[in-house]
């Protein structure tokens, strides 16, 4: 049997996935689901990237333990993978035992090979991206994110990536599709020509990360490790070759990524495999950004939409089919409540959803619900010129999906929707129904639209899986519509007799105006929920030295002394408490968790500590402009407010 790997990036969990790094995995979803559809043994990788710089001090500011705190949210990555129905058949964190294996006999392959040696590495280190800026003091903020990059100065391995050049333009040129699309290509290509610079693969400042095979100094560079568990995860750390599996699989056909992440998964990649004389994978293909407005949408931005409300208003279908269809896969887009519903109601409430309304309820009324016979020859109402149609649909799919056009390979579907919806519209096969004369025609008509709607739970179930294999149940075939296979998918095979289901509404109407204040409610309710603190530490961890902040950095942190006017319980929000704090200059509006521990009554009057200069933000609609302190205590988080013995002025500062 022809294999198939393909992989998603493997997800920083320092935050829960939003929609806009969702959408890759959604994306290779699809095709993972397409290509075991044209009868591929496909493996398709997802995973968590969790060690490095970033994760180490998400870590600490959570006051859990690196393993502890990666753990938990690599769950959290399971389940919105489990509500997305992402069919994935291998999970790699680099967290696990065999992952440690894999990357250190990558690098001793390297080694061996002369591509390591030792040197001191000079220069900006951006945390956020986990990436070596340059080798100097300039530029002084990261090219990708813009955040200010941090100084560093360190011994440390290097990778002899400068060798590589050559290699690295040939592959390209011999392989025109290793990176794609054509104009990644370029952009990658003239980033090798204009030079590359030996990378450091070690860190010796951070303790989170793999060991170094024989300096327990250092660990691995995060990306290195990382790039590594694509193998990792089919099996390479096993036996002295990797396993069968690994045998099977590697290498990957495609690792999907996002613009951002191309240079490390088309310039290093490579390199690190040639050092290690491994097979290359067959392509890499960089997509673009979902926006919010113009903005990328991510956490730094404060602008992430998160799917799980969207899952629970319209369901993971609306979600995938809007994202897979409005976004010419490759280039950025924006992301809109609006936009969403929109294409829920044209395209799948409408074209598709009518159609199989009307097709199985006309079935149910005039045949008994039946697929009836058509064997009679046929005039105006013949269903053989669908053949045409219905191929060339599935022609046109098959061609975008192999160029990963996918938005195209939904154009192809839902033009033969429309070509049917047409045909009935222009038949109008309700009215010729108590013909008896007309019965042929009547149940020619029928049965193209059944057909038809065949072709489209095949064809359509990659990008909308749960209500393709309702579709599929209500046309009366058994099985799940997953395991049909596209060569098995012809014209006029229909067989008479068959039951059909009764007609359900699969994509119920949307109306927008109530959509979009439920989508809002559930955003606003879900993101209270993720906007709980921490609970108290169950394993302390020593900050590392390096964690230790300047007194600069903590005069930032503006905390001044307040006195509660009013406090009320914010309405819907259990936990939650609205109050007004009197901080000498003005009286401010704060929300805090305090209300299962704090009664009103209790507040008013009360001296407690304002963080003064946070961003406002919003906790269940309510504006809260500043941060009440407090301890926070027990196996339950409970929080005690900070107060003084003493009388203090409102306004006075903390220092
Ligand atoms: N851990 C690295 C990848 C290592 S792969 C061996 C990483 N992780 S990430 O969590 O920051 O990003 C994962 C992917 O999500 C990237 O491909 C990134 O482009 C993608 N996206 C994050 N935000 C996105 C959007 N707003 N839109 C589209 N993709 C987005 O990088």
């Amino acid at each position: 049997m022809k294999k198939f790997y393909l992989t998603t990036p493997l997800y920083y969990p320092n935050a829960r996935p939003h929609v806009g790094n969702s959408y890759t995995t959604m994306v290779c979803d699809a095709i993972a689901r397409y290509k075991r559809l044209c009868g591929y043994d496909v493996a398709f990788l997802t995973g968590t990237d969790e060690h490095g710089e970033k994760l180490q001090r998400a870590a600490v500011e959570a006051g859990v333990s690196p393993p502890e705190f990666v753990a938990s949210k690599r769950d959290l990555f399971y389940s919105l993978w489990k509500k997305l129905n992402i069919s994935y058949s291998h999970f790699i964190y680099t967290d696990r035992a065999d992952h440690t294996t894999s990357v250190q006999r990558m690098l001793l392959r390297a080694r061996a090979n002369g591509y390591i040696d030792k040197r001191r590495y000079e220069g900006r280190y951006c945390v956020s991206d986990e990436r070596y800026i340059s080798d100097g003091t300039e530029p002084a903020n990261c090219d990708i994110c813009g955040r200010p990059a941090e100084l560093i100065s360190e011994e440390n391995y290097f990778f002899r990536l400068s060798a590589f050049q050559e290699r690295l333009l040939g592959l390209y040129e011999k392989h025109p599709e290793f990176v794609q699309p054509d104009f990644r290509r370029n952009e990658v290509m003239s980033f090798v020509k204009g030079g590359l610079r030996d990378i450091s693969v070690s860190r010796k400042r951070i303790k989170w990360g793999i060991p170094w095979p024989d300096d327990p100094e250092q660990v691995f560079y995060v990306w290195y490790d990382a790039l590594t568990g694509y193998m990792t995860g089919v099996g390479f750390a096993e036996g002295e070759n990797g396993s069968a599996e690994f045998q099977k699989y590697w290498p990957a056909d495609i690792h999907m990524v996002g613009k951002d992440i191309i240079r490390f998964h088309a310039v290093y990649w490579p390199a690190f495999l040639m050092a290690a004389e491994l097979p290359l994978p067959r392509t890499v293909f960089a997509h673009g950004w979902l926006t919010v407005g113009a903005d990328k949408m991510s956490k730094s931005k404060g602008n992430v939409v998160y799917c799980e409300p969207i899952v629970e208003a319209i369901g993971a279908d609306a979600l995938r089919y809007y994202l897979m269809r409005d976004i010419p896969f490759g280039q950025d887009s924006s992301f809109t409540y609006e936009g969403l519903i929109q294409r829920y109601n044209s395209d799948l409430a409408n074209d598709l959803g009518n159609l199989a309304n009307r097709a199985i309820t006309m079935l149910n009324r005039y045949f008994d619900g039946r697929v009836p016979s058509t064997l009679e020859p046929l005039g105006v109402g013949s269903r053989f010129p669908f053949l045409a149609v219905a191929n060339g649909a599935k022609t046109g799919y098959e061609r975008h999906f192999e160029g990963y056009e996918l938005s195209k390979g939904l154009e192809d579907v839902w033009r033969l929707i429309g070509t049917v919806n047409q045909y009935l519209n222009d038949l109008q096969p309700w009215a010729i129904a108590d013909d008896p004369s007309k019965r042929a025609l009547l149940a020619n008509v029928l049965c193209t639209a059944y057909e038809a709607l065949g072709f489209v739970a095949v064809l359509a179930h990659p990008f909308i899986p749960e209500s393709m294999q309702k579709l599929w149940e209500q046309l009366g075939q058994k099985g799940r519509v997953e395991d049909f296979r596209v060569e098995d998918l012809v014209w006029a095979n229909v067989s008479a007799g068959t039951s059909v289901g009764k007609p359900e509404a699969i994509f119920p109407r949307l109306d927008k105006e109530p959509t979009l204040r439920k989508l809002a409610e559930l955003a606003e309710a879900d993101r209270a929920r993720s906007d709980v603190k921490p609970k108290e530490a169950k394993t302390t961890v020593e900050a590392p030295a390096e964690q230790k902040i300047s007194i600069e950095d903590f005069a930032k942190v503006e905390m001044r002394v307040g006195e509660v006017k009013s406090a009320e319980p914010v309405q819907g929000a259990q936990k939650l408490m609205k109050l007004a704090v009197d901080i000498g200059s003005e009286v401010r509006q704060v929300v805090a968790g305090i209300a299962e521990y704090y009664k009103p009554e209790q507040l008013i009057g009360m001296k407690v500590v304002i963080v003064t200069n946070l961003q406002p933000r919003k906790l269940r609609g309510v504006e809260s402009n500043g941060m009440v302190v407090a301890a926070t205590v027990g196996e339950e988080g409970r929080p005690v407010l900070v107060t003084f013995k003493e009388d203090v002025p409102n306004g006075a500062r903390l220092k």
